[in-house]
């Protein structure tokens, strides 16, 4: 396994991290549990969770996974979806994020939370008001470190620089999704990253199953997000994925990788993400995908398999100036 530094938190993650979004909901307690043992027997020591997920019944998992192993795994929660249909049941409110927080706390059965992510940007709360949240949690010693999710490069720059005028902990973290056919964090997110040395954890390497090649062979009655989630199926409803996906899994089976071992492998070793984190509804699923650690994923293979996927538009339009990967412009 490889480890990466997160940031300038000091902390060692592996490449490769568990979401627990499916314990609780796809995979029962059993199941999850044996990801869970199978994947820190694999070397990974970092474990994605949220409030929301099985409505709260992934964070009573993972604490009972990780109640004998508590000082070896680094473990996140997120707050801020809707959680219940009380009108302030959502956002990152100090209120709402006082209780949430308390909450995951008492399911993961544990005195701290390592990272504390705000799970989407709310325009109607203060980003002050959040990152003072964010910091005094960090001082009552709730969580160890703060971070965002699914936030704008332009909203997570704000949040820093809001934390430093106020003398606040700033952000170490940031949780875009990223896969061969989701690669919009490229243009803004990860150079940000790189440039205020934020930890980066990456979601839905797979795009969600996509890049398993498995809808070209399952019919519409499987059991499967993309059918069983009308979200999901908007989220990747453009036929340039299915194009891709298809593009890419001829590509990985014509040289003998498993197509989600290699999708979470490409993922993985962008310069700028930290950890890449996979997500499985059994143990079936979980093993191809943690082949993606052997895979020695050179430029070259990462290009060739870069080069299967569109290339998203850098963020400014003087395209014909580009001298170099790291948009350097000639002047
Ligand atoms: N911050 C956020 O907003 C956010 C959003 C999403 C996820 N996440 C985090 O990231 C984690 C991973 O995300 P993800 O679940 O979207 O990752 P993913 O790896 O792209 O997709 C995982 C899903 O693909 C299918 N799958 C996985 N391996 C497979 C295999 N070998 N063969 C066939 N199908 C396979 C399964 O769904 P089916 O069997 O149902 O098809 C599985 O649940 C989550 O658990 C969560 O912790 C965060």
């Amino acid at each position: 396994m490889k480890y990466n530094q997160l940031g300038t938190t000091g902390l060692k993650v592996s490449n490769i991290s568990l979401g627990t979004m499916t314990f609780g909901a796809e995979a029962d307690k059993k199941e999850s549990i044996k990801m869970f043992n199978i994947c820190k027997d694999s070397g990974i020591n970092l474990f994605d969770c949220a409030n929301k997920y099985a409505n709260g019944e992934s964070e009573i998992i993972l604490g009972e996974c990780i109640s004998s192993c508590r000082d070896e795994v680094i473990i996140t929660t997120k707050a801020g979806s809707r959680v219940t249909d009380e009108i302030n049941s959502l956002g990152t409110s100090r209120k709402h994020l006082m209780l949430e927080l308390e909450k995951s706390l008492k399911r993961l059965n544990t005195d701290y939370i390592d990272i504390y992510f705000l799970h989407y940007f709310d325009s109607y709360t203060s980003i002050e008001d959040s990152m003072r949240f964010l910091d005094e949690a960090i001082k009552q010693g709730k969580i160890l470190y703060s971070g965002v999710s699914n936030w704008a490069a332009w909203q997570i720059m704000k949040s820093i620089h809001i934390s430093k005028s106020n003398l606040l902990n700033k952000i170490d973290c940031i949780q875009p999704m990223y896969s061969l056919i989701k690669r919009q964090a490229e243009v803004e997110i990860f150079p940000l990253a790189q440039d205020q040395q934020l930890g980066v954890m990456t979601y839905s390497p797979i795009g969600s199953g996509l890049l398993t090649g498995k809808y070209e062979e399952i019919d519409k009655n499987s059991s499967a997000r993309l059918y069983d989630k009308k979200y999901y199926n908007q989220r990747y409803s453009s036929e340039t994925y299915y194009d891709t996906a298809r593009k890419f899994c001829k590509f990985a089976k014509e040289n003998d990788y498993e197509p989600s071992a290699l999708a979470i492998s490409w993922a993985a070793s962008n310069e700028a993400v930290s950890s890449s984190i996979i997500g499985a509804r059994n143990c079936a699923q979980l093993s191809p995908n943690l082949e993606s650690i052997k895979i020695d994923m050179t430029k070259e293979l990462r290009d060739e398999i870069s080069s299967l996927s569109i290339e998203p538009t850098p963020a400014n339009d003087r395209l014909e100036e580009i001298v170099d990967e790291k948009n350097k412009l000639r002047f």
